[in-house]
């Protein structure tokens, strides 16, 4: 198929090097003229994993970038729509949707023939039949379900993983305002075998998006609420519990051979510093604004915000029963980005972490894998020490606190084992053995 993208970010770029990789011809649009001139030169303006292999073995074959949305609509018979959906501070903020729709809705007025648009960003429910299809039909003088179709394919890749988690979906849901359009979406992904494809209307695919990720939020904060009153009961690891949990047969599968198979739901049931990133802590909070806007108030998400706020206040604490005043205390952050694999900072929990060992006269080296030069931009004029090491952050450290599940912070028992003297390692991911450094401090713990 012949298809636009519009948005260039992680999931635009992501949907349109994969598509392509597929066999689509894929035009993508972004307002963002050095992104758009990167891509062209098979440089993916964001860290992911395998994704630069592909851009590069699909740019100018079946994959270009551009700033001209009207030539890119002209020539596809898809657009997808992967701009941004931040959240303003009181709701979701739709502007950049509305300004997409508005671009495609001038650009169907000259075109010949059906197209279908769909929403891949994240967007609230009824935001697609309510806000977009109105400023498609209002800007083309066309009508819905008649010379064009509208949709809804929300988007569920997991940053770090993206290229893996879109080549192979868990489920590929497709809402519709009908038949055709729901029929053009699945059509986009025909070479994607063994899926599962859920169709439904515009509302629920919507609605779907958001009930996965505040699921995943709940149970992360569920973790952190028992992890800190484990923390004060004293006695009581977070970890040993969890384990006890998830080894319940809800959580673990014995299979005929012996084994057990226990699912990647289980990642979300520890305690931790909290949940970051570009889409839990946004999502949930327009989500609790949009329930609160039509009267049905969110107690239980109100909860799991206020948990997440608090979070990484106690990684903090943690470091601060070991020293009268950080005034002067090297502290090493490890891990920046929001997760693993990815050099995404938005929202991450090193931001606030850092803030405030700042506040208190620490000194900070710091080290990210790939995110060290984001977190350069965001603490310009700090002075902070930037390192290209795990070895080098480390070096004659005070406090050592781990913020990032990176596989290579696995290394450090061996790394401190002759540090004198030892460091508090402050573990704000249970990653660690606790046992394996002299003074450890983890969340979930006392
Ligand atoms: P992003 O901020 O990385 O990218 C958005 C891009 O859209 C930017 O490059 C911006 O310049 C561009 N843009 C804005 N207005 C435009 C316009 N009118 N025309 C063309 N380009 C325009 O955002 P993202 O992280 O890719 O997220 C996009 C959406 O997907 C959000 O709704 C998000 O919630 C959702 N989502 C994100 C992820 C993720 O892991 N990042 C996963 C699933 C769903
Ligand atoms: C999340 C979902 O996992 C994806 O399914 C979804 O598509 C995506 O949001 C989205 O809508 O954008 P993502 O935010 O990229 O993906 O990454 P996660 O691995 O879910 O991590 C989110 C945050 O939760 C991170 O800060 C992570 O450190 C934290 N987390 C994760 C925990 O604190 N504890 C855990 O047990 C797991």
């Amino acid at each position: 198929m012949n298809v636009s993208v519009i948005g260039t970010g992680y999931v635009g770029l992501v949907t349109s090097v994969c598509l392509a990789e597929r066999g689509h011809r894929v035009v993508c649009v972004d307002v963002d003229q050095a992104k758009v001139e990167q891509i062209n030169r098979g440089l993916p303006p964001i860290y992911e994993r395998g994704l630069e292999e592909l851009l590069r073995r699909n740019i100018g074959v079946r994959l270009e970038a551009t700033t001209d949305i009207h030539n890119a609509i002209g020539q596809t018979e898809l657009s997808l729509i992967a701009v941004g959906t931040p959240f303003d501070g009181r709701r979701i903020d739709l502007t950049y949707i509305k300004s997409a729709a508005e671009q495609i809705g001038t650009a169907l007025r000259t075109k010949a023939g059906y197209h279908l648009v769909a929403v891949k960003s994240t967007v609230v429910p009824g935001t697609t039949d309510h806000v977009v299809l109105p400023l498609l039909e209002t800007m083309s003088g066309k009508k819905a379900g008649v010379d064009f179709g509208v949709g809804m394919n929300p988007e569920f890749l997991t940053e770090g993983e993206a290229v893996e988690d879109f080549m192979h979906p868990d489920r590929i849901v497709i809402g519709g305002i009908d038949k055709v359009s729901q029929d053009l979406q699945a059509a986009l992904y025909e070479d994607f075998p063994d899926v599962q494809i859920i169709r439904t209307n515009n509302k629920t695919a919507e609605m779907i998006k958001y009930a996965s990720n505040a699921l995943l939020a709940t149970l992360i904060s569920f973790s952190n609420e028992l992890g800190n009153l484990c923390a004060a009961l004293g006695g009581v690891d977070i970890v040993d519990v969890m384990t006890g949990v998830h080894s319940s047969r809800y959580f673990t599968m014995r299979l005929p051979n012996g084994d057990c198979y226990t699912p990647l739901i289980t990642s979300f049931l520890g305690a931790g510093c909290g949940f970051g990133g570009s889409c839990l802590p946004k999502d949930v909070k327009a989500l609790v604004a949009h329930g609160g806007q039509i009267d049905v108030p969110m107690h239980l998400l109100n909860a799991v915000l206020q948990i997440n706020e608090r979070q990484t206040v106690r990684v903090l604490d943690l470091v601060k029963k070991h020293f009268p005043s950080l005034h002067r205390v090297q502290v090493a952050i490890l891990g920046l980005a929001f997760r693993p694999d990815t050099n995404d900072m938005r929202e991450s929990p090193a931001i606030p972490i850092i803030q405030s060992l700042l506040q208190e006269g620490a000194s900070i080296r710091a080290y990210d894998p790939v995110a060290n030069p984001e977190a350069e931009n965001i603490f310009s004029g700090t002075e902070i020490r930037f390192c290209g090491s795990l070895r080098e952050a480390v070096e004659g450290a005070q406090a050592v606190v781990l913020i990032t599940r990176w596989e290579e912070f696995k290394q450090l028992p061996d790394l401190l084992a002759d540090a004198t003297p030892q460091p508090v390692v402050v573990d704000g991911r249970r990653m660690l053995d606790k046992h394996a450094f002299a003074r450890y401090e983890g969340i979930g713990l006392s």
